[in-house]
């Protein structure tokens, strides 16, 4: 089974795609640290890297997947509708008329699903159906798939109409209800030093970052794993955060505090334990921290991927 990826980071969708049994043939970024992390990691994977509006050929595969950015829509970030990178949707789409696979998955932030965005993404199911699939999204936790961070994302799956199935998104794996728990903090960081030197961000805790609760407990889901550096929760050792008005919060004691380290990001990600940051000249901490708080935590994308038809042969 042969899949090719675009927006493909450093690999964090990949991996999810590479645990169901394919060979990603060819990833496409414009960030050369997501190359080199991606490379380590996935070496057989022929990584294009460059604005993908120059990636002329495609491979032929069975899926196609990509995680088109989403500055636009996200909270983060400036949430401008018009933004020129909310059209990248488009480059997707030539990708999909090019191969034509029997099933493409897309993941995105899930505030595309508010309404102020309703018509690029409406505009994203009328060319993917265009195109000649059946499309359907939903916003999923990934910390129902076994992933120890909240973190809500749209999923977009599209089966080629011609094999006539359904997608049925899979049901959740972790948490009340399921076989087993939610993952924790403490499972997925637990066995780290405390004072990764050098891996951390450790400039000060300015006033928008202590503008909200930023620390949760070792037997907690952590909050949602940013690509900025600076806004990167605090690893739980650090002492509370207590409230004193509304958007003002300080800490209990004065105690060292420290935000999760780039490596802890990627295991609250759900990346492998064994997973490879490269040391290359791309490799500043920052893209570090970009690299692995902008990727699809793997088990969420696996179970997404698993989920789909067998459609296969
Ligand atoms: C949400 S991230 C994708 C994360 C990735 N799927 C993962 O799981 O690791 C979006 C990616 O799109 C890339 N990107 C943005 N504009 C691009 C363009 N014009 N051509 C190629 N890549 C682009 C960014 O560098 C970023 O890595």
């Amino acid at each position: 089974m042969q899949a090719v990826s675009l927006f493909s980071g450093c690999g964090g969708s990949d991996a999810g795609v590479i645990a169901n049994g394919f060979d990603v043939l060819m990833a496409n970024d414009k960030l050369a640290y997501a190359r080199d992390v991606y490379q380590a990691n996935h070496p057989a994977t022929d990584y294009v890297l460059g604005d993908v509006a120059k990636v002329k050929t495609f491979p032929a595969a069975q899926l196609l997947v990509g995680c088109y950015p989403c500055q636009g829509f996200s909270q983060g970030g400036v949430r401008q509708a018009s933004s020129s990178l909310n059209t990248l949707y488009l480059e997707f789409a030539r990708a999909l008329g090019a191969i034509k696979p029997k099933a493409f998955v897309v993941e995105n932030v899930s505030g595309m699903v508010r309404k102020n965005f309703a018509h690029l993404l409406q505009d994203q199911f009328k060319v993917f159906t265009e195109a000649g699939y059946r499309v359907k999204y939903q916003v999923l936790n990934a910390a129902d798939y076994g992933v120890p961070q909240e973190r809500r994302r749209i999923l977009i799956v599209g089966v080629r109409d011609d094999l006539g199935v359904d997608y049925q998104f899979p049901e959740p794996t972790h948490g009340p209800g399921c076989e087993q728990p939610h993952a924790t903090i403490r499972n997925a960081i637990g066995d780290l030093p405390e004072w990764p030197e050098g891996e951390f961000y450790a400039r000060e805790f300015h006033w928008y970052y202590l503008s909200r609760d930023r620390r949760r407990g070792w037997d907690a889901i952590s909050k949602t794993i940013v690509a900025n550096p600076r806004h990167v929760p605090l690893h739980p050792m650090s002492p509370a955060l207590v409230k004193l008005e509304h958007n003002v919060w300080k800490f209990e004691t004065d105690a060292r505090a420290r935000r999760f380290s780039y490596r802890e990001a990627a295991r609250l990600q759900g990346f492998a334990r064994d997973f490879i940051f490269p040391d290359t000249d791309a490799g500043s901490l920052d893209m570090r921290y970009k690299v692995a708080g902008n990727a699809v935590p793997p088990p969420l994308f696996e179970a997404v991927v698993k989920a789909l038809p067998k459609v296969w042969d």
